[in-house]
């Protein structure tokens, strides 16, 4: 493999229209941060580069919704994002935002240079216009069903159940999103890039020469290749974005998808203005793209067409680690559903517990195919493994030290085979750890890193230092000099990982700067080095604050549900004289009781008209007996009489179904006399 001087870590820019939730980080944000921290362990130089995505009709539309200005929205949610992201410990080396102006400009130039040396071709042809909005309808403006796999509500860019990347007209009975009526076509001018012209340079560099990639990446980009790549409209009618920077094209800006991307390098430009192109042009650096699996195209097949087109050096990325979809307790996360676990909230929630997330969203990270992310899951892993693994063992080898050395390291005496054979398992997993990084395996790197406090556990519990102590205090020397050296690789394994642990862990042993090199050694700290005061690394969660979660979303679904409620289809015709033969007759509660031993019933007594009559009916859960007394009610009056728990029921009360399933007694409006026919 060829040694790169330095690697640039880009991080998909996030469309600024809602906060950042779980999916985005376990996909994005929290992989590219672990292996950012990584190298700069090793010292190597590196950049990491993220910001926010401000232009695009994701944004146009929430503004609409919300009746205020897309400048508005994208202010409100790049600041929770940039915070939260910076709670979390995501290391940018800068978090800037496709409205400043560096990027207007550098996307403006982009675009001239390309048309300039005629990497465009402009067409004019007849595109989805909503004549009531009186807009030109494309990407998320419009809805209808894919042509492929017949979906409804399939976008003008993208079908989301099959991910076919579309065209705003391929879509069957298209819509518009903002009205609701059906477009007419009208003719439009754009600039389109000819991605064709590049189908042989891009399969020679991804097909040839990138067979390493993540099979999910390498096979989405074979089968784009494959079909045969297409000219790609890079304008828009829009009056939210980069302006098209050529004569003639007033209304028009630059797609979102050609000028965010473009941010990476005008973010990397604001940071390093003198030192920027080092980062871009040198082929000695390494450029490593981390993105969603619906980012994949753009990333593999459109920028880098971008970047070739534009010439002067300009760098492909070297890989693109994108991940799959994270679900939510077995549902698909959805910002407008508000199904989500968004990243503020769960700072409010749970404050100073940015590790336990950044660990189970690592442990269940969709790396290789969709994963869920369960609030269970969520306590179970931080009860049973960061507390009773990680945070046990370290604070086991520090309170055995400050109880038989006053906290000062013991040196070491004559390694016996316990000894060495701990510390051998600890390099091999180390020499794994380091694997499973460079290979973007962060699922599989967590687990070697937390192998390292297995070994500690398993190490205390095969020496026994607390007997040994009675007998032999020569040996607990030894014995806790190695379970400090494994707790230093502790702090140094898990800096990537779990960044605000490892500072803690690292003040605790009164260690300075941690370098991966050191990883391994067994003399991190060294003999004679008076630490500091265990302080417990990790806490239980308890299960009410589980339950309040489970609650909230439990009360989203039902929000969901009753907002998606429609009524039944009608029924299958009958006839009259079907309807005939049942006798629905009004009727007056005498007395009503609970059913004993029957947690759904009421029992009735009921003025008919005729005399009385006894009716069970199946919903104690929605009324309390009492307020039913003197109530009118409907029922049909001539069913065979039928047991039900003991009590004989004639008849049947009528009820409306509510749309959250709960039900109501219908009573008549006025007061009708008992025995009356409803006709
Ligand atoms: N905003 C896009 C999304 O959320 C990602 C843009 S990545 C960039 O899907 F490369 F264009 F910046
Ligand atoms: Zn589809």
């Amino acid at each position: 493999m060829k040694e790169f001087k330095r690697t640039l870590i880009t991080t998909a820019l996030p469309y600024a229209n809602g906060p950042v939730h779980i999916g985005h980080l376990a996909g994005v944000y929290v992989p590219a941060d672990i292996y950012a921290r990584y190298l700069r362990l090793q010292g190597r130089e590196v950049l990491m580069i993220g910001g926010s995505d401000e232009h695009g009709v994701p944004i146009t539309i929430k503004a609409k919704a919300e009746g205020v200005t897309p400048q508005d929205i994208v202010d409100r949610y790049h600041n929770i994002i940039k915070e939260s992201f910076a709670e979390l410990g995501i290391s940018f080396d800068i978090y800037s935002r496709t409205t400043s102006d560096i990027h207007a400009r550098t996307a403006s130039e982009f675009f001239r240079r390309l048309y300039d040396n005629g990497q465009f071709v402009e067409k004019t042809s007849m595109q989805l216009f909503d004549e009531k909005a009186n807009q030109f309808l494309a990407d998320r403006y419009v809805t209808g069903e894919c042509p492929h796999c017949h979906a409804e509500g399939a976008y003008g860019d993208q079908c989301e159940k099959c991910g076919t990347s579309l065209n705003a007209t391929d879509l069957i009975n298209p819509r518009s999103a903002i009205t609701g009526n059906t477009p007419v076509l009208r003719e439009t001018k754009h600039w389109y890039l000819p991605l064709d012209r590049w189908q042989k340079a891009l399969e020679e560099w991804i097909l040839e020469g990138h067979k390493e990639w993540k099979p999910n990446v390498y096979g989405q980009c074979k089968s784009w290749l494959d079909l045969g790549l297409q000219p790609r409209a890079v304008s828009r009618d829009l009056d939210w974005g980069v302006p098209v920077p050529v004569e003639g094209a007033d209304g028009k800006v630059l797609y979102v998808w050609f000028d965010a991307p473009i941010g990476y390098i005008s973010n990397t430009i604001e940071l390093l203005p003198d030192s920027w192109e080092k980062w871009w042009k040198d082929s000695d650096t390494r450029i490593i793209n981390f993105i969603g699996k619906d980012n994949i195209v753009f990333h593999c097949i459109v920028f880098p067409a971008m970047l070739m087109a534009y010439g002067d050096n300009f760098q492909l990325p070297d890989n693109v680690p994108a991940n799959e979809f994270l679900n939510l307790e077995g549902d698909k996360i959805s910002t407008s559903r508000n199904w989500a676990i968004w990243l503020h909230e769960y700072l409010r929630d749970f404050p100073g517990k940015q590790d336990v997330l950044r660990y189970v969203l690592t442990a269940n990270a969709p790396e290789s195919q969709d994963n869920d992310f369960t609030w269970r899951n969520f306590q179970a892993r931080n009860n049973s493994e960061l507390v009773a693994i990680l945070g046990n063992f370290v604070n086991r080898a520090m309170v055995l030290t400050f109880k038989y050395f006053n906290g000062i390291v013991p040196q070491a005496g004559a390694l016996d085979d316990v000894d060495n054979a701990a510390l051998a398992e600890l390099r091999q997993s180390v020499e794994k750890l380091s694997e499973a990084l460079d290979t973007f395996h962060f699922r599989e790197a967590l687990k070697e890193a937390m192998n390292i406090a297995r070994i500690g556990n398993r190490y205390l519990q095969e020496t026994e230092p607390w007997k040994v102590a009675k007998t032999d205090p020569e040996r607990v020397k030894t014995i806790l000099n190695i379970a400090i050296a494994i707790c230093a690789n502790i702090a140094i394994a898990f800096e990537p990982f779990l960044p605000f642990m490892s500072e803690k862990l690292r003040n605790m042993l009164a260690l300075g700067n941690l370098s991966w090199h050191d990883l391994g050694k067994a003399d991190i700290v060294a003999p004679g080095t008076q630490l500091n005061e265990p302080q417990l690394l990790f806490e239980k969660i308890e299960d009410d604050a589980i339950q309040a979660q489970l609650d909230r979303l439990a009360a989203i679904k039902e929000q969901n549900r009753l907002k998606a409620w429609q009524p039944e289809p009608q029924a299958a015709p009958v006839d009259f004289d079907t309807f005939l033969k049942l006798d629905i007759r009004v009727g007056k509660v005498l007395e009503c009781q609970a059913v004993p031993k029957a947690d759904k019933l009421l029992r009735f007594l009921i003025d008919d008209g005729m005399g009385t009559r006894t009716i069970v009916s199946g919903i104690a859960k929605y009324y309390k007996p009492e307020d039913l007394v003197g109530k009118q009610v409907c029922f049909i009056a001539n069913f065979p009489p039928r047991k039900l728990k003991g009590v004989e029921s004639q008849g049947m009360i009528l009820s409306a179904e509510n749309p959250d399933g709960s039900l109501t007694v219908i009573s008549p409006a006025d007061t009708l006399t008992p025995g009356s026919k409803i006709c």
